[in-house]
């Protein structure tokens, strides 16, 4: 069913150049402007703190393959869900500062043929890095657009070789209660894991970033190894992952096993279908006043909708 789709991957360094948002760097810079970009964003007590990263990072005009303007480097590091750090959005980015990213492994294994331990720095020498931009849409309604860079992970699952019996592949984030102090509330199964169908995880779309802007990926989004499934809402896409199963059952998830009427294991984008607590048919975008329409699998159903061929997508939230 993945190859179906394999002839129309979304690379956004073929859709826009690296440049595009580096001569918008050179423009603000001329025209002084970088740093007061950071300062309109006013909703982000935490301006202060990312406008010494902004800074140095470009403001950016590039956009999706839907023309869609990527969020700044501002927004997307300073207003993010990690409930390890904070169920507060905008302590999280002041919380993760300093959190320890290296040394770093990730465990591959399960049903593989070839289980293996790997070095974020062994990853980022054995995958070519490339620039992606997606949408993410946060079942909470809003969204953003996110110049990622990163390497898909199926070149990964690819390399340990999955065995005929793996059916699902389950992620795993570090647990680190002395760092992550909110791994000490009772409220949340511990550690965050999440699942993908194989056929979903070998998706080229399907992608394990490790950067953000041409820069490493900073704690807050998920350093140093974080998914990022733009056809579903944000929280399949799990941050700060040490541990890779391939699995003959569907696994666990921590939104699921909290609620499973409000986080199903698919969690594919799907304007129709309402969570309990928030009308899916549109969202806000992190940046902008008004309201837009969401897309069916977040606009992304050309390379994926063949995933579900057959599924009632009405029972899938
Ligand atoms: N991963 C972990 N480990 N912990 C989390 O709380 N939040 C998820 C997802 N991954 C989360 C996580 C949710 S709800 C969203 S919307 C995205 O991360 C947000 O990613 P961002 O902060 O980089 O925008």
């Amino acid at each position: 069913m993945t190859n179906l789709f394999k002839s129309i991957p979304i690379r956004s360094s073929e859709i826009t150049p690296k440049d595009a948002y580096l001569s918008r760097r050179d423009f603000m810079k001329a025209a002084g402007l970088v740093s007061g970009a950071a300062l309109l964003n006013a909703c982000a007590p935490s301006a202060a703190n990312a406008a010494e990263d902004a800074e140095s990072v470009p403001a950016s005009s590039a956009t999706d393959e839907l023309g869609n303007i990527v969020n700044t480097y501002q927004e997307i590091t300073s207003y993010n869900n990690y409930y390890e750090f904070s169920t507060n959005k905008e302590a999280v980015a002041p919380l993760s500062k300093g959190f320890t990213t290296a040394p770093w492994t990730v465990e591959v294994g399960g049903l593989v043929h070839k289980p293996k331990t790997f070095g974020v720095e062994d990853l980022l020498s054995l995958f070519p890095q490339e620039e992606r931009i997606y949408r993410l849409r946060c079942v909470e309604a809003w969204s953003m657009v996110i110049p990622w860079n990163g390497f898909s992970l199926a070149s990964l699952l690819k390399m340990v070789e999955p065995k005929s019996d793996a059916k699902y592949v389950r992620f795993e984030t570090v647990f680190r209660p002395e760092e992550m102090k909110g791994q000490g509330s009772p409220f949340y199964p511990w550690p965050y894991q999440e699942g993908l169908r194989l056929d979903e995880a070998m998706n080229d779309l399907t992608l394990l970033a490790t950067g953000m802007y041409g820069e490493t990926i900073l704690p807050q989004n998920g350093a140093p190894l974080r998914l990022v499934v733009p056809w579903k809402y944000g929280f399949k896409s799990i941050k700060s992952i040490v541990k890779i199963e391939l699995t003959a059952d569907r696994p666990n998830t921590l939104w699921n096993t909290v609620s499973t009427k409000e986080y199903g294991f698919y969690a594919n984008v799907n304007p129709e279908v309402d969570h309990p607590r928030w009308s899916q048919a549109s969202e806000r975008r992190i940046g902008d006043l008004s309201r837009v329409p969401t897309l069916m699998f977040n606009g992304y159903g050309e390379q994926v909708a063949g995933l579900y061929e057959g599924m009632d997508l009405s029972l899938q939230f």
